[in-house]
């Protein structure tokens, strides 16, 4: 557990870019083991969620592209939620985060906390529903997004859906980023996003976040496949490292 000033040095670090309204309620997040909820009142918080670094990477990223419209798979506490917030209110944008479990089980933190964040509520809309559903309907709807952070369900199926739908609704030239990139699951499946499909890695410091830009539209002949690499302890350092080598080496030389 930080203390408050110690997240204040650490955001003043990495993130010096973001607004005065987000580095608050981060410091309140980042440095709290209870946050309010808008069903509990000081609900214990636990690993769910997203690094100091890796957020600064992810606002950065998605400011670099100016992204208006963006969407997060999987809401809990709502740490990744601030920081996306604060990337698409830079341009008076939207985002959206898709959880069926936000009140049920995290006791509406990430609610609340997006709530106490001046002007972030009226840019900001929750979607109760798996997201298969929710995805379903942002592809029925026809618009289209700048950015998708996924960081739901972490089975490799789930992730590949994940991917797979929101890639349908994501413009080229946007973001992917995929969370938790020490697991197999996520490996797996960036690992099939790079020799598959029409991604390219985007440097940044996080190693446990995978992000892509698209490069084009889907246009492979019905039987295109290359296999994906599934297997990614080989004895040399932690996994995380491994896949992060991996992807450095194929992709950026
Ligand atoms: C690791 S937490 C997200 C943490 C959050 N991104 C952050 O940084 O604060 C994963 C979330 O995914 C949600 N989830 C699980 N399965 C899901 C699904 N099928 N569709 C949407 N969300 C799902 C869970 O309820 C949980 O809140």
């Amino acid at each position: 557990m930080y203390s408050a000033r110690e997240v204040e040095t650490e955001l003043g670090d990495l993130a010096p870019q973001i607004s005065d309204a987000a580095r608050e309620t981060l410091v309140r997040m980042y440095s709290s083991s209870a946050l309010d909820g808008t069903e509990e009142k000081a609900r214990t918080i636990g690993q769910e969620k997203i690094s100091i670094l890796q957020g600064s990477e992810l606002n950065r990223i998605l400011k670099d592209i100016k992204a208006a419209k963006t969407l997060e798979i999987g809401f809990a506490y709502g740490f990744s939620t601030i920081w996306l917030l604060d990337a698409v209110a830079a341009h008076g944008g939207t985002h959206n985060a898709i959880d069926p479990f936000e009140k049920r089980r995290w006791g509406g933190v990430g609610l609340y906390q997006v709530n106490q964040t001046t002007g972030f509520d009226k840019l900001f809309k929750w979607h109760e529903a798996f997201s298969i559903h929710a995805l379903s309907d942002f592809i029925r709807s026809g618009d289209t997004l700048d950015a998708v952070f996924i960081d739901g369900n972490h089975r490799f199926d789930d992730v590949v859906v994940d991917f797979y739908l929101a890639d349908q609704v994501l413009r080229v030239g946007g973001i992917m980023a995929f969370d938790d990139l020490w697991m197999d699951s996520v490996k797996s499946v960036a690992s099939f996003v790079a020799l598959n499909r029409h991604y390219e890695l985007v440097p940044q410091r996080a190693s446990t976040m995978a992000a892509f830009r698209k490069i084009a539209d889907d246009d492979r002949l019905w039987d295109h496949y290359v296999p994906f690499e599934t297997t990614h302890n080989d004895g040399q350092g932690s996994r995380v490292r491994q896949l992060a080598r991996y992807l450095k080496r194929r992709f950026l030389g």
